[in-house]
């Protein structure tokens, strides 16, 4: 497909050094990972941080994910503990994000954490991100890089399509092939995830040989993001169905859905994996086609299907 955003460019570089610049100037730009594509700032400047949440439309109280290359890059801004090296050696670099105590010495702008004592790490995967932070000597702010409450960004088309003109420059990364958000988990008490991912929920007790919470309400609110509405494509849904009219679209799962005009299928081997990478770009498809309601088949609760029965409650939340 041609390119219709003179603001989306491709990866080589060129572009590579551009970015850079860019970002070392405190501007904002838009990078894909290997989860969903990125609103990305450098976390050190409060300038670019400010950036970020006025672009998003973002409660300043809702704090960001820091990206690194790896773990020895963040060694001066958030603690390191047992329970972080085990997830990282197994995941990592992959689709998870580690609540840690933040450093005193830490340079992160204040304002990127919402002020609070922790710091939530990531390392993504993908390669040209990797190849970015490779070349530059600061973490990078960067939740999903879509307006307040909507759904993510799987693609470079969908980030131009959130911000329009608004940002310079986004890199094309391709589709981001794990379609949903990383797994947050909180590592700073008994661990527990507080955003599911599609990393298996066992997976993770086996690496740590002990049983971790999932989304345990806890005293303090450890994920101020995570209430309420949120990934929203705008439209009403509806859970749990078995059929829809006409008129309103309705997302299945499994072969034993027929192909129909309003009929758009998660993953016809039900697979959850690919379940999960075709969400996203499954709701934006059925707004662009619009459909002014979505009912949704009920999805497997298990592995991967955790995290998209998530996205679909809070996407359902009136
Ligand atoms: O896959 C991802 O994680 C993507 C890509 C771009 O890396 N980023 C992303 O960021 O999803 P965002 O800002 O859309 O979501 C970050 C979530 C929010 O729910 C936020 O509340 C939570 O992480 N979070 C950030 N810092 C936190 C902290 N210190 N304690 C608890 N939760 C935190
Ligand atoms: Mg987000």
């Amino acid at each position: 497909m041609k390119n219709i955003y003179s603001n989306i460019f491709p990866f080589n570089k060129k572009t590579l050094n551009k970015m850079i610049a860019n970002l070392k100037k405190g501007y904002v730009v838009g990078l894909p990972t290997e989860t969903v594509y990125g609103l990305a700032g450098n976390a050190y400047s409060k300038e670019s941080v400010k950036k970020i949440y006025s672009l998003k439309k973002r409660p300043h109280k809702n704090p960001l994910i820091i990206h690194y290359l790896n773990y020895q890059a963040m060694q001066n801004d958030a603690v390191i503990n047992d329970d972080f090296l085990k997830l990282y050696e197994k995941l990592c670099p992959g689709p998870i994000t580690f609540v840690l105590k933040k450093k005193v010495k830490s340079k992160i702008s204040p304002l990127a954490l919402g002020k609070l004592k922790t710091v939530a790490v990531r390392f993504p995967s993908h390669r040209i991100i990797r190849n970015l932070l490779n070349k530059i000597s600061f973490p990078l702010a960067m939740p999903s890089a879509n307006i307040s409450s909507r759904v993510s960004p799987v693609t470079a088309e969908h980030v131009a399509e959130e911000f329009k003109k608004k940002i310079k420059f986004i890199l094309n990364g391709g589709r981001s092939k794990v379609g949903i958000e990383s797994t947050v988990i909180d590592l700073t008490g008994k661990p527990n995830i507080i955003r599911p991912g599609i990393i298996d929920p066992q997976r993770i007790n086996k690496i740590l040989k002990k049983k971790i919470n999932i989304l345990k309400k806890t005293k303090r609110i450890k994920s101020p993001g995570m209430f309420g509405r949120h990934y929203s494509p705008g439209i009403p849904i509806i859970l749990n169905k078995i059929k829809s009219s006409k008129n309103n679209a309705l997302i299945t799962f499994g072969k034993r859905y027929k192909n129909r005009k309003n009929y758009f299928n998660l993953s016809k081997s039900s697979n959850l994996l690919e379940a999960a990478s075709n969400l996203y770009k499954i709701l934006r498809k059925i707004k662009k086609l619009d459909f002014k309601m979505i009912n949704v088949v009920k999805i497997p609760n298990k592995g991967p299907g955790i995290a998209i029965n998530d996205r679909l409650k809070r996407a359902a939340y009136k």
